[in-house]
């Protein structure tokens, strides 16, 4: 039998295997037992106002709103006349239930400290504290002519000072575009752009598996592709580090160290109130054309979804110590690092590096020094880890966790029972998330007190999320059929549109598929409903978990010299999910050589980012296009994944340059 044969049969195996919620949770979750999540689940299907009006009265309101919802689609609005500020809900409030002195962000610093199980440099931030550093880093934006309504950019390291940043333009109503610090100064040009954003928050570097990410100098280089920046707001990481030299290039007058902005602030600043619907963040993501999108996200409803996705699937108690490992500068950073735990007076860890740095004992010896309960990782580091081997995992004690969770990608049955058995020694529930950027929030999920989970699917819909499988009239699929997953009603946390271009918001999400929000996703439903996500049918890949859209990696190819044409498409990959392969064609004179590959690789590196570096490149005369001069992804796809093309091939122009790289490919 086939490997892959064996692998299917095992995988349907697991997929008959249940895991009932273990009895505790049962006892003591928010959510009790199946029955009580379908009564609840029907009732915010129902009757949404209600169940979301109540949800929340949690949350501190400046003014109570008017309207819970008002739904004309595609566009909703959430809460409409309410007022709230997100900063006073994550502090204030927070203090004012007496959490004062309660640890709100306990964070570490990647570069070992030398001290023998030390681990390197860890603080610990009361939300007290938190909320001083907060309005200083307010005050210090509003004297740079910050105001409510601005963007401010914000490309740091994972570090607590990240956190401030995003809080402090929350605090006066200014919206965040944070950039993930992998990300190049190329990308680093065109949103600050696109966001028409003159202020950029950085640091001097990060560490990151051992070496310094130059983030200053990176915004320097940006900053020659564009003039919109006005001041640069520098924290000082590396250079305070012990033993550190580093040096950066100064600005005077346009740079201005942190420290020195926050030094004479008051710790006083009251929060704005804010417009349920005013925007609390923009955060670029890639779609299936053209440059990354601005996806916008509002106050009240992004809010409430986040804190109560936060606080019912993670199933938060107040001495939980909650570890979500994602970068501050992707959505599941903003939604679960940051405002989901803050916003329900969770305590939440930061780690600044790679999570196998110095080893693949990193992670588990930071859960065994912070007693870490609640674990949220991605699939792709639960496969490391697995490969790395359970020796680096059996050295620590791990009896603090109680809950695991997965995000980013379709998890694969193996590493779900390896997580399950190895990490989590088989007590601990694992809620595995689907959700996106758009999304805001978690939509479909287990809840551990009441869903019993099977290896591989994200199980149910959460409140007030009606999933369905369709196909592309609409028409829903039955059970075990595969479709596209759509979201046929309006959530507190969907995006609200797609900053500086409104009409793709329509285009993109609520044209495919008439009528409902089309998630980009293909999936089934089980005989027991649970949903399987089978990943993006368009033409996004999800690398490690990251979106890359094929088009931006195609633009970066073409942009260099040698490259006259280029179709990119994801193929399966053992580790990252899905990887990267490049079809190009080259200029006329130029050589199809081994170093060019290379070139090729660390070119698209440096326009995008590291984790947009391709695969595979391969050159070929031509590319396999229609009659219409379309580029034929699908072909190349099939023929990247399995070697062959098989699928229909009447529209193709010209047979013989499949012929040629199948002959490439095999010689
Ligand atoms: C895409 C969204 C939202 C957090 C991080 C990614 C895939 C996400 C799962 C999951 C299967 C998943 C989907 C989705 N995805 N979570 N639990 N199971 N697939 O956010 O970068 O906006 O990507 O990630 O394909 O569309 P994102």
């Amino acid at each position: 039998m086939s490997d892959a044969h064996s692998g299917a049969i095992e995988s349907s195996l697991q997929e008959q295997r249940v895991f009932p919620p273990p009895p505790e949770f049962a006892r003591t979750a928010l959510v009790k037992s199946t029955e009580e999540y379908r009564q609840l689940y029907k009732r915010s299907i129902d009757d949404p106002g209600a169940f979301w009006g109540e949800m929340a009265g949690g949350l501190h309101w400046f003014k109570k709103w008017d309207t819970v919802l008002d739904w004309k689609p595609p566009y909703a609005k959430w809460f409409v006349g309410g007022k709230l500020n997100v900063s006073y809900n994550c502090l204030d409030l927070q203090i004012e239930r007496g959490r004062g002195d309660k640890a709100a962000i306990l964070w570490e610093g990647e570069p070992e400290s030398g001290m023998p199980g030390s681990g390197g440099s860890v603080h610990r931030i009361s939300f007290r504290q938190l909320k001083d550093q907060v309005c200083r880093l307010a005050n210090g934006l509003k004297e740079l002519g910050v105001k409510k309504g601005d963007r401010v950019t914000i490309y740091m390291p994972m570090v607590a000072e990240a956190a401030v940043a995003m809080l402090a333009c929350a605090r006066i109503g200014a919206a965040h575009s944070v950039i993930f610090g992998g990300f190049s100064s190329q990308a680093i040009a065109d949103r600050v752009e696109d966001a028409q954003s003159d202020i950029i928050i950085t640091a001097d570097g990060g560490f990151r598996r051992g070496s310094i990410v130059p983030l200053k100098a990176n915004v320097d280089e940006a900053l020659k592709k564009t003039d919109r920046v006005k001041k640069i707001i520098v924290l000082e990481r590396i250079g305070s580090a012990p033993g550190k030299d580093f040096k950066i290039d100064w600005v005077e007058g346009r740079d201005v160290w942190w420290h020195e902005l926050v030094r004479n602030q008051s710790t006083d600043c009251p929060a704005e109130p804010m417009d349920a619907e005013d925007t609390l963040f923009v955060l670029y993501t890639s779609g299936s054309t053209g440059k990354p999108k601005g996806i916008q996200h509002t106050t009240g409803g992004y809010l409430l979804g986040v804190n109560i996705t936060t606080r019912y699937v993670f199933d938060l108690k107040e001495d939980d110590v909650y570890w979500c490992t994602a970068d501050i500068g992707w959505i599941t950073g903003h939604s679960y690092v940051l405002y989901g735990p803050l916003s329900n007076g969770a305590t939440t860890l930061m780690y600044e590096g790679a999570p196998n740095f110095p080893d693949f004992s990193r992670f588990w010896a930071m859960i065994e020094r912070h007693r870490v309960s609640v674990f949220y990782t991605a699939p792709t580091a639960i496969r490391a880890f697995m490969r790395a081997g359970r020796e680096f995992v059996d050295r620590h004690d791990l009896r603090s966790l109680r809950l695991l969770g997965t995000v980013g990608e379709p998890i694969n049955p193996e590493a779900w029972m390896w997580y399950r058995e190895v990490i989590g020694g088989g007590r601990c529930p694992i809620v595995d998330t689907w959700w996106q950027t758009e999304t805001g929030m978690i939509l479909i999920t287990p809840l551990p007190g009441a869903t019993p989970t099977k290896p591989g699917t994200a199980t149910l819909p959460f409140f007030g999320v009606d999933a369905a499988i369709v196909d592309r009239t609409g028409k829903e699929m039955g059970p075990n059929q595969g479709g596209l997953l759509v979201i046929r009603k309006p959530w507190p946390a969907m995006l609200r549109g797609i900053f500086n271009d409104p009409d793709r918001y329509v285009k993109q999400y609520w044209t495919d598929v008439p009528g409902v929000y089309f998630t980009g996703d293909g999936a089934r439903r089980d005989a027991d409903g649970y949903f399987w996500i089978m990943g993006r049918v368009d033409d996004v890949i999800n690398v490690s978990g990251h979106r890359l859209g094929t088009m931006e990696i195609e633009s970066a190819l073409v942009a260099h010299e040698a490259v006259a044409e280029a179709a990119v498409v994801g193929i399966p990959h053992e580790m990252k999910g899905q990887g990267i392969a490049c079809f190009v064609t080259l200029e006329h004179g130029r050589k199809p050589t081994e170093a060019l590959k290379k070139e090729l690789i660390t070119w698209v590196g440096k326009q995008i980012g590291s984790l947009a570096k391709p695969d595979q490149i391969r050159f070929t005369e031509a590319l396999p296009k229609t009659r219409s001069g379309k580029i034929m992804r699908r072909l190349l796809k099939e023929l990247a994944t399995h070697g062959e093309v098989r699928g229909d091939t009447t529209t193709l122009e010209d047979f013989n340059v499949i012929a040629k790289l199948k002959e490439q490919d095999e010689g």
